[in-house]
């Protein structure tokens, strides 16, 4: 596999924190661009991305029972997940060796930005989808920015495969994150994250995992800061897969002894994934940072996912995954209660309306969870009956 290898400056990281503390680039991937693509910078295709949000929500901090909770909420990129990230190093480094066309498969969000930076950069794009298993807003998405998009009879792990053959044949350039150049993208979650926290590693960094692209990166990041000088000491990694698609949590509780595909099946349609492509870079992920990896049920994942809501923060299902899996590591003693813990918010609440349908519609999937819709009459008096009594917050 390919990796771009940077070579650390000398020094103990203080000039490099002093000019990342200067650095007025609008883009949060950018601002780290020695770290990333250093001859890129000045040729970028940027919306511009990052610079998201880290939240502390005491709503959360209280349903986790972990303190130090901190949210960082990818959800605020450009088309509302973190592949904008990795997708604005991609598309350049495309642009820049003239790539006739560009192309991915995806669960959705990856093809949504995909579309958007290949509009940006005038490059046609195809993205291969799932037939049936993509949420409306991802879709919706994909076809508003231009890609040509495919749907195709079966899930997303026959997508790639299909793709990855049908690519090198053809020359089309393929964004899937095996390409390493969205890796180095990825990575800035963790440096942003490391800078809102004034260079302080935090005890862990929470994410979920579907195709391991973003383990892998945050693997890389951490071993990159700490070369540079950038923190002294190495957060661990807790990657929190869907139970009905979790190869990566089963290889982990085997040690790691081999990766055993499996047919996915859960409600987080982005980590639907049952063959995940960088399973052996997030390997070395989980292993350098004495990480974890572990499952969470979908009744889990749309608990956290209601709670993350109903704090007035939001998210996809699949984000959810890292505060259920963050609780889970909470209640089972690994995570302390003192601990400084980041989750990764990693996709917009918009992105899946049909899931909030499903929540608070008519025939709730969750009905302890609802909080379905009161359809009164046009009169004064109805409505006044409605705000007599207020909802519980
Ligand atoms: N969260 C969201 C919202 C995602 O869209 C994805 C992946 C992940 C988590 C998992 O990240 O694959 O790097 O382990 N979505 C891909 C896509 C597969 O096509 O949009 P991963």
């Amino acid at each position: 596999m390919l990796a771009v290898i940077h070579t650390p400056p000398r020094g103990d990281g203080t000039a490099l924190r002093a000019r990342l503390a200067e650095d007025r680039s609008p883009s949060g991937v950018w601002r780290f661009g020695e770290l990333v693509l250093p001859s890129a910078v000045a040729v970028a295709v940027s919306h511009p991305e990052g610079n998201t949000p880290l939240l502390s929500r005491s709503a959360l901090s209280a349903w986790t029972s972990i303190d130090g909770l901190r949210l960082k909420h990818e959800g605020h990129n450009p088309t509302g997940s973190f592949k904008d990230r990795g997708m604005t190093v991609a598309m350049t480094q495309a642009k820049r060796i003239g790539a006739r066309a560009v192309a991915c498969a995806s669960t959705g969000n990856t093809s949504a930005s995909l579309a958007a930076y290949a509009a940006h950069a005038g490059i046609p794009a195809f993205a291969l989808v799932p037939d049936g298993q993509v949420t409306t807003g991802k879709l919706a998405q994909t076809l508003a920015y231009g890609a040509r998009t495919l749907l195709v009879d079966g899930d997303f792990d026959t997508c790639l495969r299909l793709l990855q053959e049908a690519s090198a044949e053809l020359g089309v350039h393929l964004l899937n994150s095996i390409n390493p150049f969205r890796l180095e993208g990825q990575k800035t979650i963790v440096f942003e994250l490391l800078q809102q926290l004034e260079w302080q590693a935090p005890d862990w960094i929470v994410l979920p995992a579907g195709n391991l692209g973003n383990t892998a990166a945050f693997g890389k990041a951490i071993d990159e800061a700490i070369a540079w000088g950038l923190i002294d000491r190495r957060p661990r990694l807790a990657a929190v897969q869907a139970a009905g698609a979790a190869p990566f949590a089963a290889a982990f509780a085997r040690n790691f002894d081999r990766l055993d595909s499996v047919q996915a099946t859960t409600i987080a349609s982005a980590i639907r994934i049952g063959a995940p492509a960088s399973y052996q870079r997030a390997v070395r992920a989980i292993r350098s940072t004495n990480g974890v990896v572990l499952s969470v049920t979908d009744a889990e994942i749309l608990a956290a996912k209601v709670a993350i809501d109903r704090a007035g923060v939001g998210c996809e299902p699949a984000s959810a995954a890292s505060l259920a899996g963050a609780r889970k590591l909470r209640s089972d003693g690994v995570i302390q209660p003192k601990d400084v813990v980041i989750a990764i918010l990693t996709g917009h609440i918009l992105k899946d309306p049909g899931i909030l349908q499903e929540i608070h519609g008519p025939v709730s999937i969750a009905p302890a969870l609802a909080n379905p819709p009161v359809r009164v009459a046009a009169s004064i008096a109805a409505i006044r009956a409605q705000l007599k009594s207020p909802p519980s917050c």
